[in-house]
């Protein structure tokens, strides 16, 4: 038994068949919130249901604890769950009082939970069975969920009836500085950028080629075989931070890493700046759209992440569908997406289908022992950067752009095939055994992803 179901049977037991917001009451402070003015009626009701059914393991600090949690046990296992609950959504004052935005992100888990009636906990509600969500509750949620995502910048391409798509169209064009994209362009395929002038950024990340290089693992100078995949930069300035394990907070930060990695291009800053600054091209460019600074790693690097930033790939046959080409989708590609809404959409959510939250690698079974070998370092995933144990085998969750191009797959690049990615995520994620027919159908969607990069 974990610890978790030890406290639904703590809470079970303790709390009788009492409703949890029958026995909290609200008391001072903690008085039910109205929505703030503006806020629509349907989310005013939403706000309740939170409030009654979920902020109590949603809301930590909420003063709002039944009176079992006082007893030792509980109140340890209670601040457990809180803890878990809260790692995956802080349903905020702000928030459900309507002052600040849910972000996609939160909505796709909450469709997912919603959707799927997983929330609150079955066992817990075993006990406490008028905090079951009702149908017409669940309606409630649903409606509005799609109508915060209406509201959404992000959809203005959608056509109006797909507006409540979790995925939205890329847009056709990003505004930027076309110089500064010009000369980052140039520098990615700079071999000057290495140590001894054998790679550039663009022999890991082949534009021709989905933006990787097909390789299980990276090579390094030298020869040198990496320790991880290398993930596409094509619509990389979506990630909410950059790497598999998040240690970059964005592409400027992220473009120094691989000059100075020993493994990868082996250099010195300082000795980059130097060569660089030898190329006359390059020191009247800086000097012209850098005046203040001129060349410095610096501006290297803003100029490499503007022009990644120019590294998107609109109007895929999916964006087509999602701009309101209706007919554009084959049977087979459109039964694909729904059975990728059903399974797949609360991690891989969003313009670019991911890059937006950290996810356990194997949330229902375990990967790593299904994969076999031995763990290295890299499995780790963001653990490498918090040293938190609740972080272990948690990655970004990879954009799906373009994902029929960038075999293989996985932050360890273990499988070749889009078929059997996409089982083993049924598998690991969803505890489901997708049949040939479902994979084939999901890849079949996946495909229709593939965009193209139009040098802007
Ligand atoms: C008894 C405590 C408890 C209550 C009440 C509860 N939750 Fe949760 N919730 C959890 C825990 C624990 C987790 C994290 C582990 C898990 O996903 O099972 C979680 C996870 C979630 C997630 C994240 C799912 C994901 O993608 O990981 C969402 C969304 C969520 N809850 C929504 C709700 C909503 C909406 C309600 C009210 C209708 C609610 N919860 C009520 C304990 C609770
Ligand atoms: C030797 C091969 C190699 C070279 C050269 C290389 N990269 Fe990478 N790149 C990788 C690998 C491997 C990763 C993933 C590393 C990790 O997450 O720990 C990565 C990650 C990235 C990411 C993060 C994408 C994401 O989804 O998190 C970006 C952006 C990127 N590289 C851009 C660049 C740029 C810009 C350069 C040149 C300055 C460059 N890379 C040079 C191998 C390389
Ligand atoms: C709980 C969150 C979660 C769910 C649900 C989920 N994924 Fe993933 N997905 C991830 C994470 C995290 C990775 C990266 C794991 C790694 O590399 O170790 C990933 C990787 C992938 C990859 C490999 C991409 C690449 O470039 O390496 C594919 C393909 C994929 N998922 C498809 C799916 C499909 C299809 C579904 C639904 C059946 C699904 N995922 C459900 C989190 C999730």
């Amino acid at each position: 038994m974990n610890n978790k179901t030890v406290f639904l049977l703590a809470l079970a037991t303790a709390g009788a068949a009492l409703p949890l917001s029958n026995m909290l009451g609200f008391s001072g402070e903690n008085k039910p919130i109205s929505v703030v003015s503006g806020s629509s009626e349907r989310f005013a009701k939403v706000s309740q249901i939170f409030q009654n059914k979920c902020v109590d393991c949603h809301s930590p600090g909420m003063t709002r604890m039944p009176i079992y949690a006082k007893f030792p046990i509980a109140k340890q296992l209670m601040a457990k769950d809180i803890e878990n609950a809260s790692d995956r959504l802080v349903l905020s004052q702000p928030l459900y009082s309507g002052e600040t935005p849910f972000t996609p992100l939160m909505l796709a888990r909450l469709e997912s939970v919603v959707k799927h009636k997983s929330m609150p906990p079955a066992l817990y509600l075993s006990m406490h069975w008028t905090d079951n969500l009702s149908t017409e509750e669940q309606q409630q949620i649903l409606d509005w969920i799609s109508e915060e995502r209406a509201k959404s910048p992000l959809s203005v391409d959608s056509a109006t009836n797909l507006k409540n798509e979790p995925v939205q169209p890329l847009p056709l064009k990003v505004d930027l500085n076309a110089e500064k994209v010009a000369v980052g362009h140039k520098l990615f395929h700079d071999t000057l950028l290495s140590g001894d002038n054998t790679l550039s950024c663009a022999s890991c990340h082949d534009l021709n080629k989905g933006g990787t290089v097909q390789a299980k693992v990276a090579t390094g100078i030298n020869g040198q075989q990496g320790p991880i995949n290398s993930p596409t930069v094509y619509n990389a300035m979506y990630n909410i931070v950059q790497f598999w394990d998040g240690r970059a907070k964005d592409l400027q930060e992220q473009a120094a890493g691989p000059v100075a990695n020993p493994g990868e291009m082996g250099a010195k800053w300082d000795d980059v700046v130097e060569k660089l600054k030898h190329v006359p091209d390059y020191q009247i460019t800086f000097k012209k759209l850098y005046p203040e600074q001129g060349l410095t790693q610096t501006t290297v690097t803003d100029a490499i992440a503007t022009f990644e930033k120019s590294l998107i790939t609109p109007n895929s046959i999916f964006d087509q569908y999602l701009r309101g080409n209706a007919t554009i989708l084959t049977a087979d590609e459109k039964a694909g997406y729904d059975l990728f809404k059903e399974n797949c959409t609360s991690c891989h959510v969003g313009v670019t289908l991911g890059g937006l939250s950290f996810e356990k690698m194997g949330v229902k079974k375990d990967y790593f022992k299904l994969r076999g070998g031995q763990l290295t370092e890299v499995d780790n995933g963001r653990f490498n950067v918090t040293k938190l144990e609740k972080d272990r085998h948690f990655f970004k969750v990879p954009v799906l752009r373009n994902v029929e191009l960038t075999s293989p797959y996985f932050h360890d690049g273990s499988v070749a095939k889009l078929e059997d990615a996409v089982r083993i995520m049924a598998k690991v994620q969803r505890d489901k055994e997708f049949t040939s027919d479902e994979v084939n159908k999901v890849v079949a969607f996946l495909k229709t992803l593939t965009g193209k990069y139009q040098e802007n």
